[in-house]
């Protein structure tokens, strides 16, 4: 399993320097492969650096242009990115991003050989007709989804996530920083219903996952953690890898 860290909006330049000294007294050479980090964007070399995997939080939807304010797919490749983040809830309901600016972005990030983690999830009063709302965020992949795998280079890869061409994390947005999850039985159908379209692809979970729930979480169709809040404390971070290493 990878765990991620998404920092959100969270973190200073300091706090990064110091999350990365803790966490480098924690972490073994060998298990660096067993991280993904998406920073704020002006922290990313820090990162490559470091040499974790990483990616950009979004993106803009062209590779270039007068669009003040905006990060391009293109420069994050240049700096070493693996990954990009999209479709995040935050993205979706505080910035207003629809599924349109979401395909648009996930082709780009396709194109420039970079892995698209496309967050998808329900609200609490879609909880029970969960499947309908999944079904209807990913229907639109079939189509913008143009490779079974990418032209990536390998050596920037995890070693398991060779063959494929996207990851999709399932946040379900009653659980984002709620401390609620959901069940594991719960977990392993939406797991299935993403597979059963497309079997190739990995599944994240994230929201609210912490040091006293991740093993609970955990189960064998899982491929990795989406983690927020508790990825900013390099003892949490670390601590919810060993408790999943170790089962
Ligand atoms: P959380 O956030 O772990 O703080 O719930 C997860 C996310 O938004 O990716």
């Amino acid at each position: 399993m990878l765990i991620a860290g998404n920092w959100k909006m969270n973190m200073g330049y300091q706090q990064a320097l110091s999350f990365l000294l803790e966490f480098n007294k924690l972490v073994k050479k060998e298990d660096k492969d067993s991280f993904i980090f998406f920073p704020p964007a002006p922290l990313s070399l820090i990162f490559e650096k470091e040499k974790f995997y990483w990616g950009s939080q979004n993106i803009y939807q062209k590779i270039k242009g007068a669009l003040t304010g905006e990060n391009s797919v293109q420069l994050f490749k240049e700096m070493g990115a693996t990954f990009c983040l999209l479709g995040h809830s935050e993205r979706r309901y505080i910035f207003g991003e629809t599924d349109v600016d979401i395909e648009k972005k996930f082709s780009l990030v396709q194109e420039q050989a970079l892995i698209p983690v496309l967050c998808i999830g329900e609200s609490l009063s879609e909880r029970f007709q969960k499947n309908k709302v999944l079904i209807k965020k990913l229907s639109w992949i079939k189509q913008y989804n143009k490779y079974e795998k990418l032209p990536f280079h390998p050596e920037k890869l995890p070693p398991d996530f060779k063959d494929l061409s996207f990851i999709v994390a399932y946040e379900p947005l009653w659980s984002i920083g709620t401390g609620e999850i959901p069940s594991v039985s719960e977990l392993e159908d939406v797991i299935s219903l993403i597979k059963e379209d497309f079997p190739t692809v990995k599944v994240f979970y994230g929201g609210s996952v912490s040091l006293e729930n991740a093993l609970s979480l955990s189960c064998d169709k899982l491929d990795g953690f989406l983690i927020g809040s508790e990825s900013v404390n390099p003892h949490s971070f670390y601590g919810i890898y060993k408790q999943i290493k170790s089962c």
